[in-house]
């Protein structure tokens, strides 16, 4: 997908997304989220925020950036940040493939349902390695390729369709090992029959 169409399309879901993909979306962030032990002063940054509704998981006592490609999505995220009160939280409209941040920022670096979206993860990934810290956490939420073949085939066939409502439904975990680098710690999935896998990664850089 190309960054116009991507804007295009998450322009028009912005209004109608909370009520769309909360509810699957959601309890896999609280969870991820929950799970990690965030300490005070700790930077962390969410790569494709959208409407921000992970932005009240995170404790106050930490930094949060959010950045998105799609300034719509931004302005709902910039309404929780106003309804809530989150001080701690700032957004940016920012490219997730060229982060305007420093190398070694971040202490997190969350990313949840869009290594799928944008058109090159490894050079996104590549860049979630450079703004995190040596070590730093990498945790990345997303629907990864099945590793049955027959599931696999149709997730190829369907990934065109997919494509035009804004993700692809083909890429595998095993290609941004290999091709990122990624040093998986730990992974999961909710339930058994769960799409969505949680992945927790050390940055290895
Ligand atoms: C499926 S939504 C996920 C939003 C949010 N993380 C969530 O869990 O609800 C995908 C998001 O990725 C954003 N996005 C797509 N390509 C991007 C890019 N290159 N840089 C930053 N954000 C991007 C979209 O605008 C959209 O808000």
């Amino acid at each position: 997908m190309e960054e116009t169409e991507i804007k295009r399309i998450y322009a028009t879901y912005s209004r109608i997304y909370d009520f769309i993909f909360k509810r699957w979306f959601f309890p896999r962030q609280q969870h991820a989220i929950q799970s990690l032990k965030i300490y005070p002063g700790q930077r962390i940054l969410d790569v494709g925020v959208g409407t921000g509704f992970s932005l009240p998981l995170y404790p106050r006592h930490a930094q949060v950036l959010g950045v998105d490609l799609s300034s719509k999505m931004l302005r709902e995220a910039h309404k929780k940040v106003q309804q809530k009160r989150l001080e701690h939280v700032t957004l940016l409209e920012m490219d997730a493939s060229h982060l305007a941040f420093p190398d070694s920022t971040f202490d997190i670096v969350i990313v949840a349902f869009v290594i799928s979206v944008v058109p090159d993860p490894i050079q996104v990934l590549a860049e979630i390695k450079r703004v995190s810290k040596p070590e730093g956490q990498i945790v990345i939420i997303n629907h990864f390729q099945s590793q049955n073949r027959l599931m696999a085939q149709l997730e190829k066939w369907v990934s065109p369709l997919c494509a035009k409502i804004g993700w692809r439904s083909d890429l595998a975990l095993e290609y941004l090992v290999q091709h990122g680098d990624l040093h998986i710690d730990r992974k999961y999935s909710l339930n058994k029959v769960d799409l969505w896998k949680v992945i927790y990664a050390t940055n290895n850089k």
